[in-house]
């Protein structure tokens, strides 16, 4: 017992002096200890909770990986919705925002605080009692992941805060991943031949989506927070106040973050970080300026999208030159070619560019640019690298001009220009470039959604002859996927069992993941509402295709070719050998149930706010099962409105134009759930 009790002092003494000293060095970057110190009280803690497991609480500090893998994530509905900021480019913009603030706060003084706006993913830390007790992703703004698992390992959040708040306290922050961390991870994962991040922002959300904590927990991952939820419950009255909140109680509150007494100064802020953030261990892609009163920003609410206390100054795009080492054709997936320019790699706004799309011939004329040019490329923070201009001073010698190709880079076979376009396509549909893009688009999430089936195993399938087009996929030979490279028996079965589940997805789905040009999933979905099986598909003429709403003449074009062609004709034989799912489900056996007869049958149908028993998408699969079509907004069309929980402006448009609203559970009820 005096053993125990001793025991029981220790762990505690123990925890609070690591705590402390992992504050000093995540947090304030301010060790007080050496490495092997801190080593020695980590392992005497180690030691002791071995001898008693039953003192082991989850906000130790050896807890921080902790349970096995996950199989997915929960939901987490956020407490209050994490919008996100409009943006602006200019200072005459800022200065527009601060004109639209003081209007509607006539007579008052404002004042502003200017913070990095750091690039990286945005996360929701709940503390109940001091401890971390859940930690949530943005998501769609009202619900996000639970990775509070994931965020555990990140050793700059405490896992138990460091001084008195409240019973419940929020933090809304960013966690990223430093440049330091980011290069070495780069430099590992092409040691172990794994492929490389593009950049810090998508090192930092691939890593919080690892189902594995413990892989999480070898990622540099790191965290800054700049929002107190629901600050004033906690006593505090400015935004300011509330950054040094965040600090006093243990985290890493937002870096640098000045009070500026009026909007000049804020912008005069935003200038100074333009020109220095070059020196920061950490990507940020503006500045974000708010308001410091927690008054002032109750008063100014927000829009549906954004507060209007805030706003984001997006720092202009950045540009490089480089050089043009080679221009290479692409071929895609519906056999457009397309010029790509390999570059010698640049660093531009945030990460490495090593290649840039020309589009076509025509803008490959309009540059003028040849291989061996320098270049300049521009590219914004998540925007895509192009090449802007030609530097004509640096050109040597005469280099050729740049012609596309007549024959397919890919299979050799002519490339034809339909009249109209500016863009060649090979017409081979045996192309192997069409086949492999074909197939993991037919994969992809949103299509058929076939995990495990990423570009390296497409790849290989193609090249060796395994499989000729998507319909091949259902005919895959256990004993042969075994022998490919990087597969398994577990992922081969794995695979096949995805393959299995594939079949059963909706009939739109079915017809998006076909890849029929000009067909997305709206207009799938919009198809197999009025053509509920592939028979009936077949049937239409393409007049009546064409009648059909959002479809028009050159879908119907597109759908005609593509289901007249006997290359697909066999491929959808192949696709209705295996079992695929080739009409819309009818909903039970009752009459009345079927989509014909079902309340949503022929209806167009529009979602608004959040759903609690169902993800949209599985709604929008559910109306379309029953007949029905969903749209994204309220028109003279709309046949009826979903109103889910906080429903945004669709329901007062709804109920303007007199359309028909119901709730969710009434929804369930239509669909016969
Ligand atoms: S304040 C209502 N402050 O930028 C939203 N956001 O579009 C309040 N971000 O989703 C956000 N640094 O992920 C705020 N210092 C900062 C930020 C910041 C980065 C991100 C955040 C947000 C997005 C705004």
């Amino acid at each position: 017992m005096g053993a125990k009790k001793g025991a029981e002092s220790r762990i505690d003494e123990l925890r609070q002096l690591i705590r402390h000293h992992d504050r000093k060095y995540f947090v304030e970057n301010d060790p007080e200890i050496s490495d092997r110190t801190y080593d020695r009280l980590m392992e005497e803690l180690v030691s002791l909770e071995a001898e008693h497991p039953g003192l082991v609480t989850p906000d130790s500090p050896t807890q921080r990986v902790g349970g096995e893998p996950a199989q997915g994530f929960e939901t987490v509905t956020h407490s209050v919705p994490m919008l996100s900021l409009d943006n602006t480019y200019s200072p005459e913009e800022l200065r527009e925002f601060d004109a639209r603030v003081r209007k509607n706060l006539p007579g008052e003084d404002v004042a502003y605080v200017v913070e990095l706006k750091l690039d990286g993913v945005s996360v929701a830390l709940t503390y109940e009692d001091g401890a971390l007790a859940r930690g949530a992703t943005r998501g769609d703004g009202r619900r996000g992941d639970d990775v509070t698992a994931n965020l555990r390992t990140v050793p700059s959040i405490p896992l138990r805060l460091a001084g008195e708040l409240g019973a419940v306290v929020e933090v809304r922050g960013e966690v990223f991943m430093p440049r330091s961390g980011f290069d070495e991870l780069n430099r590992t994962r092409k040691r172990e031949e794994a492929p490389p991040f593009a950049n810090p922002r998508n090192a930092a959300a691939g890593s919080l989506k690892l189902l594995d904590p413990a892989e999480v927990a070898a990622r540099p991952l790191d965290a800054f927070f700049y929002q107190l939820v629901d600050a004033s419950s906690h006593g505090v009255e400015t935004h300011h106040e509330a950054i040094a909140a965040i600090a006093a109680i243990g985290l890493r509150a937002s870096p640098e973050a000045s009070l500026c007494d009026d909007i000049e100064s804020a912008i005069e802020r935003c200038g100074e970080w333009q020109d220095s953030r070059g020196g920061l261990d950490f990507d940020i892609d503006g500045m974000v300026v708010k308001v410091d009163s927690l008054d002032q920003q109750r008063r100014l609410a927000a829009t549906a999208k954004s507060p209007r206390w805030g706003i984001a100054f997006k720092f202009p795009a950045q540009s490089e030159t480089t050089v043009v080492l080679d221009i290479v054709v692409q071929v895609g997936r519906t056999g457009k070619l397309t010029p790509v320019a390999i570059l010698e790699p640049v660093f531009v706004s945030g990460s490495t560019v090593s290649r840039a799309t020309l589009h076509n011939q025509d803008e490959v004329d309009r540059l003028d640019v040849r291989v061996g040019d320098t270049v300049t490329i521009e590219k914004g923070g998540e925007v895509i690298p192009k090449v802007v201009n030609v530097v004509k001073s640096k050109r040597k010698g005469r280099p050729r001009r740049f012609r596309m190709p007549s024959k397919c880079p890919v299979c050799d076979e002519p490339v034809a220009k339909p009249s109209g376009e500016v863009d060649l396509r090979c017409e081979n549909v045996s192309c192997a470039a069409q086949v492999k893009r074909s197939i993991e688009h037919f994969a992809a999430r949103g299509a058929m959604d076939i995990e495990g089936l990423g570009t390296a195993l497409v790849e290989q399938l193609v090249e060796r002859g395994i499989v000729e087009d998507f319909g091949d996929l259902y005919s895959l030979d256990r004993d042969e996927l075994i022998d490919l490279e990087r597969m398994g028996e577990k992922s081969t079965d794995n695979l096949l069992a995805e393959l299995e589940k594939s079949k059963d997805r909706p009939f739109a789905r079915l017809l998006f993941a076909l890849g029929v040009r000009h067909v997305g999933s709206r207009v799938a979905d919009v198809l197999a509402a009025e053509f509920p099986s592939m028979e009936k598909l077949r049937g239409a003429s393409e007049e009546a295709l064409a009648e059909v709403d959002e479809v028009g003449p050159v879908i119907a074009g597109s759908v005609r070719a593509f289901l007249s062609s006997k290359h697909n004709r066999a491929v959808l034989a192949k696709l209705e050998r295996a079992g695929l799912t080739m009409r819309s489900k009818r909903r039970g056996s009752r009459a009345g149930s079927s989509p014909a007869g079902s309340r949503l049958a022929g209806k167009t149908v529009v979602l608004t706010g959040s759903l609690e028993g169902m993800t949209r998408d599985e709604a929008r699969d559910a109306i379309a099962a029953a007949g029905g079509r969903v749209t994204g907004s309220v028109s003279a069309k709309t046949d009826l409105v979903v109103a889910g929980k906080d429903p945004g402006s669709k329901l007062a448009k709804a109920k303007k134009l007199g359309i028909e609203t119901i709730d969710e559970r009434r929804l369930r009820k239509l669909l016969g759930a």
